[in-house]
């Protein structure tokens, strides 16, 4: 099978996207011909929407960005809409997000709004995984999937990779990490989100100011 591995995350180097692509993979890879996007580092040409129209399935990752689908991922959305219209064959959309906070369930509106462009371009939507707490899953990379705090993600990757692999749909997952909710509150704020506004030479205040 042709599967189309599209990376939807504005990060070009290391992402919880890129995190959750590369772990599908290893699931995916054995027996089927897996062809990569990533929309920022390689903004898609015609021959890559042509391309697309040619696969047995796409899988989206992307971050959640204001409970919806990144603008960038977006705008690809539409365009690729207009090339699938009197595509032929049968293509399945999968679909795996992640979101800042802890729950999975965050990522639900993003998945409507997939299933209604699916319907729009005639593609037929298999399945979703969305997870909260994203920003902890690039850093747990040492981590096996289905074991610790990606006990969760390992069982729903499995789900969903065995979908892919036998072209069929399946149920929407939504998961929480296997950690702490007040665990994640307090390493999120201070080891994550406190240190990425010190990079940026902004202040813990500069995060909590209103506009
Ligand atoms: C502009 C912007 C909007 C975001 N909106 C949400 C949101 O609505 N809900 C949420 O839980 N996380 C939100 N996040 C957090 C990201 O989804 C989260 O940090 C994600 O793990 C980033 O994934 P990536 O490394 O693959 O880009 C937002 C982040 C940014 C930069």
């Amino acid at each position: 099978m042709k599967i189309a591995m599209i990376n939807g995350s504005p990060k070009a180097g290391k992402s919880n996207t890129a995190f959750l692509l590369n772990s599908l993979e290893a699931l995916i890879s054995s027996g089927n011909e897996l062809t990569h996007y990533h929309i920022i580092k390689n903004p898609p040409s015609e021959e890559a929407f042509s391309q697309l129209c040619q696969m047995d399935a796409l899988v989206l990752a992307f971050p959640l960005y204001i409970d919806a689908i990144p603008s960038h991922l977006f705008r690809l959305l539409v365009e690729l809409e207009e090339h699938m219209k009197g595509h032929k064959n049968e293509i399945y959309v999968y679909a795996i997000t992640n979101n800042g906070f802890y729950e999975g369930r965050q990522n639900h509106i993003a998945f409507e709004i997939l299933k209604n462009w699916c319907q729009r371009s005639g593609l037929r939507f298999g399945q979703g995984l969305g997870h909260g707490a994203g920003e902890m899953l690039a850093s747990n990379d040492k981590i096996p999937l289905g074991h610790g705090p990606l006990k969760n993600l390992g069982k729903g990757m499995n789900l969903l990779a065995d979908n892919i692999n036998s072209k069929s749909s399946g149920e929407l997952m939504l998961v929480n990490p296997n950690f702490p909710r007040f665990a994640w509150q307090f390493a999120g704020t201070h080891f994550f989100w406190n240190a990425e506004a010190k990079k940026n030479g902004l202040k813990k205040r500069d995060i909590l100011r209103r506009l």
